[in-house]
């Protein structure tokens, strides 16, 4: 009884209060106010949950001029020529773009950092700094002869989203941090999303990589260090706890072709596809291409060439669309036209939103190895699983916070499963996570036609500004 009374006596003052003096066209949560604080310590009871302004939406506007700028400059730090983009880890097009990322943290009022491998964190401090952040983020490294939006958007977006943020007032509880992950693409040292797989603390990771070389036999360590990166190896440093923060969304564009065939302008990703891949190696006598006779051969090419037709056929046995298979990589040892093969490489990447299925493919890919260095008298040397990972589903609470934000925006959205993989996939392992699609041109990804329309890029930023508000403040 007397505690109801006091309670609506406080209520009462506290409405004179929140009436006469609060801006309303801001997003707040009163509890920032030092003497609501005291009072609601006092009293012993929360007075208001945290609420966005039903304003907020409306006051969201994207600097896309400069956004733009900035998705253009740093596609000119590449290693092949405009429109395609190569930015592989630890080159020296990758410390510049890493130097102009953190840059544009700095200039956006970011406190940024670097750990050990150079994943960046740029923090937006909170006014309850003391809580689990939400985080954002992204990855700028591109595959050869790619474009130049893969991850790029979810990193210049994320940095622009905390900006719109800013210029509309917002004040967030908990702090929000932008990431670009070190190294989200393979291709100098065989390792998707190496930061974001450190950072959830793989220790399976940290035993590989100490073993690690890329193609010219440079060591993981040594790249690192001659990135400035000099305490490489203190890799556990990278681990983030569970819980580090209360929640991880990326930006990205679709890299298919679903939003823009339906004309819907927001993705928001349920799930993401269970990738595996696998390197393979084939050894065989070699020799003259004219002196020895077919019959005497054991050809590493060709059971090279067998093989990847047998990943097709393995892929295409599952009877479902989302069972895929590639063989993106595939040389011939000494490649010369006169001399037959006697060392072949493969590299493989399967994947599936059905992580049995998928599983069952790889196991099917390793039968086939065999029966064919059997069969073609040719030595299996290698048969390396690199990672077989399981498939992450985004958080519900993300899910719906993307999807009224979209609401909210007047944008158009479907939910939708992730084909590619992101460092999402390895944050679903230390936080709950969820991602935003934006259309891309035809679906074109890993190529250099690449391309979303800033209009796009600009709704997908608002649409995880507003998500990011709304985490915030839970
Ligand atoms: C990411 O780049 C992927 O290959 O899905
Ligand atoms: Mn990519
Ligand atoms: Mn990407």
């Amino acid at each position: 009884m007397m505690k109801a009374l006091r309670f609506s006596l406080l209520q009462f003052l506290l409405s004179v209060y929140f009436f006469s003096f609060c801006p309303v066209n801001l997003a707040m949560n009163i509890e920032q106010d030092p003497l609501i604080k005291t009072m609601e310590d006092f009293s012993g009871y929360a007075i208001h949950e945290p609420q966005l302004s039903e304003s907020l939406s409306s006051s969201l506007s994207v600097d896309t001029q400069n956004l733009q700028k900035q998705i253009d400059e740093l596609s000119t730090f590449s290693d092949t020529s405009a429109p395609s983009v190569t930015r592989i880890l630890y080159s020296e097009k990758d410390v510049m773009s890493r130097r102009y990322i953190k840059n544009i943290m700095e200039a956006s009022g970011l406190s940024v950092r670097e750990d050990a491998v150079g994943n960046i964190f740029g923090q937006w401090s909170g006014y309850e700094p003391e809580l689990s952040p939400v985080s954002t983020g992204s990855h700028t490294d591109a595959i050869p002869y790619s474009g130049k939006y893969d991850g790029v958007v979810g990193v210049l977006g994320a940095i622009e989203a905390i900006n719109v943020l800013k210029r509309s007032g917002f004040k967030p509880k908990r702090s929000l941090e932008v990431i670009m992950f070190a190294s989200e693409e393979p291709t100098r040292f065989g390792i998707s999303c190496l930061g974001s797989r450190l950072l959830a603390g793989s220790e399976e990771l940290v035993q590989q990589l100490k073993k690690t070389v890329d193609s010219e036999n440079v060591a993981f360590f040594d790249a690192a260090k001659s990135a400035g990166y000099k305490n490489a190896e203190d890799l556990s440093s990278v681990f983030l706890k569970n819980g580090s923060y209360s929640g991880f969304v990326e930006l990205h564009i679709e890299q298919g072709p679903i939003l823009e065939e339906e004309g819907i302008s927001i993705g928001v990703v349920t799930a993401i596809a269970a990738p595996a891949s696998i390197k393979v190696e084939f050894e065989g006598n070699g020799g003259h291409a004219g002196a020895v006779l077919m019959p005497q051969r054991n050809d590493a090419g060709l059971a090279a060439a067998e093989l990847a037709l047998a990943v097709e056929k393995h892929v295409l046995e599952s009877g479902s669309v989302d069972t895929v298979g590639t063989v993106g990589i595939l040389e011939l040892h000494p490649g010369a036209i006169n001399s037959i093969p006697s060392k072949s490489h493969l590299e493989i990447d399967t994947r599936d939103i059905d992580e049995e299925r998928r599983n069952s493919v790889v196991d099917k890919i390793y039968q086939s190895a065999l029966s064919i260095s059997k069969r073609r008298g040719v030595k299996l040397s290698q048969f390396n699983i690199v990672n077989k990972d399981p498939p992450a589903l985004s958080d519900e609470l993300i899910i719906k916070a993307a999807e009224s934000a979209s609401r909210e925006l007047n944008l158009t959205y479907k939910k939708m499963i992730s084909r590619a993989y992101h460092d999402s996939l390895f944050m679903a392992r230390i936080t709950p996570m969820g991602m935003i699609f934006i259309p891309c041109y035809k679906g074109y990804s890993h190529k250099p036609e690449e391309y979303s329309s800033i209009t796009d890029i600009a709704n997908g930023v608002k649409v995880l500004a507003l998500t990011l508000a709304k985490l915030s403040i839970s």
